[in-house]
């Protein structure tokens, strides 16, 4: 008699449409039973409308038919919420204590270098009124989505992400909201997108220290935060602030990241410090937080942030970003 194990491992090659993540990683897959007659599946139906799940049926018929001995498959749904299906190890808010540092450029990069490692990786846009991460990673398809979930959408590389931007009929629309829809927002965001299984959530906050980050921060297991600033910075006080203000909600701060640290000219082999001294160090001190890295102003990197090309970026920076959270991430959990 097949076993249950060898029942979801043909279950991982059925692909949910759209996200194009597998219906094990989305963690659709709620209940497996086998007889020698039969293998009876039970899926959750979150988020999908009725044409994929009939889609859904009829691929995990197929895959299970192919196992060895089978001769009956029955799949049923059941009805689940997203939250419920959610199974996320960390989730790590970055934020800034002002506007304009590279917090989603800094976001973005982390994933990148998350999901490069091999995790599975989300990305979750809460910076509702100036939205950036689909632009970054050059998605322009909407999340599909059903009453009783809306599904991220996949990046190239596989990264899972939402952002109110991909909801907006036109990607360009200003959204002036007051502070209490922008809170709502945030928490449908944790409670109605069925993420799935993830390694990580990176959430890209507004920038600074008002209701947002506040009510993501109570809305969400957030295992840790780290906070951008760029040497421009002239205040300790409002990276501190920021700083001070995760300590305050019980929020481990996994590490601080200098942002436009330097320049690096190649022709002279040497890098500049355009917007002043770098403060890195200083400020990892300040703060009591290590320094995950230091980002160079690179045009490379403006430009792929424009064309949507993020992921594409190669600079050495990207593995050494994910390599010091890792490390920041087991130093905390010990
Ligand atoms: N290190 C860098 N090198 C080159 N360009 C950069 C760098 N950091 C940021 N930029 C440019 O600055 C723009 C703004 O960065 P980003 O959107 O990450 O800032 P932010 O802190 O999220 O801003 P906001 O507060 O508006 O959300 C990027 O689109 C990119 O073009
Ligand atoms: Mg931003």
């Amino acid at each position: 008699m097949i076993t249950e194990e060898q029942v979801i491992e043909s279950l991982e090659t059925v692909l949910v449409p759209a996200v194009n993540r597998s219906i094990v990683g989305m963690n659709l897959v709620r209940g497996v039973t086998t007889t020698d007659k039969e293998v009876s599946v039970t899926l959750a139906s979150t988020g999908l409308i009725p044409g994929a799940q009939d889609w859904i049926s009829t691929k995990a018929k197929e895959a299970i038919k192919k196992l060895p001995e089978v001769n009956d498959v029955k799949v049923e749904y059941s009805d689940v919420k997203a939250m419920d299906l959610n199974e996320i190890d960390h989730i790590i808010a970055v934020m800034s204590g002002k506007g304009g540092v590279g917090k989603s450029l800094v976001s973005s990069l982390l994933a990148v270098a998350l999901r490069r490692k091999g995790y599975e990786v989300g990305i979750l846009d809460a910076d509702i009124t100036g939205p950036s991460i689909p632009k970054m990673f050059g998605l322009i398809d909407r999340p599909s989505g059903s009453e009783t979930g809306i599904l991220p959408v996949l990046s190239s590389s596989g990264v899972e992400i939402m952002s109110i931007n991909l909801l907006l009929p036109n990607e360009d629309d200003a959204v002036i909201w007051r502070g209490p829809l922008i809170g709502n927002t945030i928490k449908q965001f944790g409670e109605e997108v069925l993420w799935g299984k993830l390694d990580y959530l990176i959430v890209d906050l507004p920038p600074g220290t008002a209701d947002a980050p506040l009510t993501l921060m109570q809305s969400f297991p957030v295992s840790g935060v780290v906070v951008v600033f760029t040497p421009q910075d002239l205040v300790e006080m409002i990276v501190r602030k920021a700083v001070n203000m995760a300590r305050k909600m019980d929020k481990r701060v996994l590490g601080v990241v200098e942002n436009m640290s330097y320049l690096y000219v190649p022709e002279i082999d040497k890098k500049i410090e355009i917007f002043g001294r770098s403060r890195g160090e200083e400020m990892a001190r300040a703060t009591d937080a290590p320094l995950l890295g230091q980002l160079p102003i690179d045009p490379e990197l403006a430009k792929l942030c424009d064309e949507g090309g993020i992921e594409s970026y190669d600079g050495e920076i990207v593995a050494k970003l994910g390599d010091s959270l890792i490390k920041a991430m087991s130093a905390e959990d010990n």
